[in-house]
């Protein structure tokens, strides 16, 4: 019977902000995922969305949506970007996926009566407006870390889970599994700032808000939050539902995997839960580190493109998955640029794995017709080049199950550029201008062929759309596990070899950084006009305060700018039979010449205000695109003074 394997990423919130770093967890699980199952195991790769809580519901309604459509919108955008990805997961779950609330609503039950769960209250600083509850830590300079303003000591009732009760155990967990947490920093800030520390038991209920799975047996509280998100990992597999053979099958997990900042809650909440649950524990928590954007994980340092579609379409989504796992050193931080990006595609990509893949496949088409010939006659260099091939798997393999991800790719570079060497010190093209040659210029040809085929075998399940463009190019369709395939000397001869088409295209780097800058403010320019637009809407108006507009057409009869200002016309409309001044900050779009004869729409009871020291007695309408400012004007001229409505 084939061994399980059983990996999983943290379910995302579907907030809709994804970018390359939000795919690193996702794509590492991926890779690791192909990796097992090409080593024959059973495997079953399960990611989500974590879909409940406060602050979804209010994104939700900045959006004007109702919570369950826009969770349900902002799941479809990342099932296209995994897609997209080739994420290859088994199973999608979502928090609010019915079999799922109804075995969390099991499962705080089960620690309730087990005497885990109980009844307290749970004091906190409350943001009234944001109805958000903050622990004094949150707090920044003791204001709403969301809306800066003033918070108030408050108490509310609460469930707490007795997590001060498991602290002993974690700590022997921790201390007698070096395995259990990875990588090995993570085991001692877990000891020294939390298990050592003293852990306090943990509010898992609010009542302040409605968005979550109710308390089973008291209906005033919902499920907050930690029992419902990590739960996911084993209702997913049907864990207190009423098929339970996928959990008999695959729990314990092998790699529960995340991001570093929720660590704390996967090694020290989520084992205590687990122990209450009388469940077994996982085998392994993985932390791995943070893609940086200039100083932290999610700003943007000017002008890098980090949309994970934009890229993907750009530069193909293998370029995206390769930086991702190659670039990063697995565990530690590392930080996203342009330049670093393009850098990894040219001489990686196109130079190295490109050029061998097109030099050796011409080769074979222009001396041997496309077909692969024997090997014939053993030369120099020859066993170097073999040992390498012969053992790459294993030291692959090694550094997989270390989880090296980059030194696992480092590996397969190396075979990839010894053969390129190879190529350079056996130059088959003299040999192939000399008959007598054809025995040797036969075997050099076989030992490259054998070397790209390795190469793409293992490179499968990290680049799986280049390693089977090149494994097609071989004649090989279906390479899906490990086999003697890892071996040199697989193939026998007589195969049909394709001359390839570029695998990359290769990019001029400082051409390419120019566009990435004008594609990067154009994407921040449409960002912030996306802001005043369709990202965040306006709370529904009764038609009354619409009424209160005053709407206008005017005809533009003079205009000019004003001194010391880049941005303000100051323009004189005739509304009617009235002239009024109107200060607009349209400068950096129109010439004061343009604008005279031009018919606008104004706001004519908007209460006077002084713009550089000019009175404006009104506005006019305008939008903006990324071409800039465009006034709004009636669709044909009509008498001026006339009403909007
Ligand atoms: N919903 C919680 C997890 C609950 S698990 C029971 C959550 N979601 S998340 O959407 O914020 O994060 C999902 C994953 O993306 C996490 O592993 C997180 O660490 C990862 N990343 C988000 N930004 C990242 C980077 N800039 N770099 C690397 N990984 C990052 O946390």
């Amino acid at each position: 019977m084939k061994e399980k394997f059983y990996i999983t990423t943290p379910i995302y919130y579907p907030s809709g902000k994804w970018h390359l770093g939000t795919c690193y967890t996702t794509v590492v699980c991926d890779a690791l995922a192909r990796f097992k199952r090409m080593q024959g195991y059973d495997v079953f790769y399960l990611t989500g969305t974590d879909e409940h809580g406060q602050k979804i519901e209010k994104v939700a309604q900045s959006h004007g949506m109702p919570t369950k459509k826009f969770v349900d919108k902002q799941v479809e955008s990342l099932k296209k970007i995994w897609k997209l990805l080739n994420i290859s997961y088994d199973k999608f779950i979502r928090t609010t996926d019915e079999y799922h609330q109804k075995a969390v609503q099991k499962i705080f039950q089960k620690l309730y009566d087990k005497g885990d769960i109980y009844k307290s209250e749970y004091e906190g600083w409350y943001c009234t407006p944001c109805e958000a509850f903050w622990t004094e830590k949150q707090l920044k300079e003791n204001k709403c870390p969301d809306c800066g303003r003033e918070v108030e000591l408050t108490k509310e009732s609460s469930y707490f889970f007795r997590l001060s009760k498991y602290q002993d155990r974690l700590i022997e967990l921790i201390e007698n599994n070096p395995e259990f947490l990875q990588p090995k920093s993570r085991q001692n800030e877990m000891l020294n700032n939390f298990l050592r520390a003293g852990l306090q038991d943990l509010a898992v209920s609010r009542t302040s808000f409605k968005w979550g799975v109710p308390v089973p047996f008291d209906k005033d509280h919902v499920i907050y939050v930690w029992i419902d998100a990590l739960s996911n990992y084993i209702t997913a597999l049907g864990y207190m539902g009423e098929d339970d053979s996928l959990f008999k099958k695959f729990w314990p997990a092998d790699i529960h995997m995340m991001g570093k900042e929720i660590i704390r809650f996967h090694s020290i909440i989520w084992p205590a839960i687990l122990m209450a649950l009388d469940v077994e524990l996982p085998k392994k928590v993985y932390g791995h580190g943070w893609l940086l954007f200039g100083s932290d994980k999610i700003s943007k340092s000017k002008g890098n493109i980090i949309d994970p579609i934009i890229l993907s379409e750009r530069y193909k989504v293998d370029a995206v998955r390769y930086y991702l796992l190659r670039e990063i050193p697995f565990g530690q931080d590392g930080a996203f640029s342009n330049y670093a990006f393009l850098s990894r595609i040219n001489a990686d990509l196109c130079n190295s794995l490109g050029n061998l893949l097109s030099r050796t496949t011409a080769m074979v088409n222009q001396y041997f017709d496309g077909i692969l010939p024997k090997s014939k006659k053993k030369g120099e260099h020859d066993s170097e080049l073999i040992e390498i091939a012969d053992n790459v798997f294993e030291k692959v393999k090694d550094n997989v199950d270390k989880l090296l991800i980059p030194e696992a790719l480092t590996e397969i570079w190396n075979l990839i550029n010894r053969s390129n060497k190879y190529i350079d010190e056996t130059q088959p093209w003299i040999l192939g201008k000399d008959e007598a040659q054809k025995d040797r210029l036969s075997t050099i040809l076989y030992n490259l062929v054998e070397c790209l085929r390795i190469s793409a075998t293992l490179l499968k399940p990290f680049l799986p759309d280049t390693a089977q463009r090149i494994l097609s190019d071989l004649s090989l369709q279906d390479v899906n596990e490990f086999s003697e395939n890892t071996k040199f000397g697989y193939l026998k001869g007589g195969e049909k070899i394709t001359k390839s088409q570029p695998l990359f295209p290769r990019i001029n780097i400082n051409k390419e950084l120019e566009e990435m800058d004008k594609l990067a403010s154009m994407l921040e320019k449409k960002n912030e006009l996306g802001k005043g637009t369709n990202e965040i809407k306006k709370p529904e108006i009764e038609f009354d305060d619409f009424s209160k507009l005053d709407l206008k057409v005017g005809t533009v009869k003079a205009c000019e700018r004003i001194p010391k200002s880049a941005k303000l016309l100051k323009l004189t409309v005739e509304i009617g039979d009235e002239e009024r001044t109107i200060v607009s900050g349209i400068a950096k779009s129109f010439e004061p010449d343009d604008l005279v004869g031009k018919q606008v729409v104004v706001v004519t009871n908007l209460k006077p205000v002084k713009l550089c020291g000019v009175e404006s007695q009104g506005m006019v309408l305008c939008t903006e695109d990324e071409n800039g400012i465009v006034l709004i004007s009636p669709q044909r001229d009509v008498p001026s003074g006339s009403v909007v409505n």
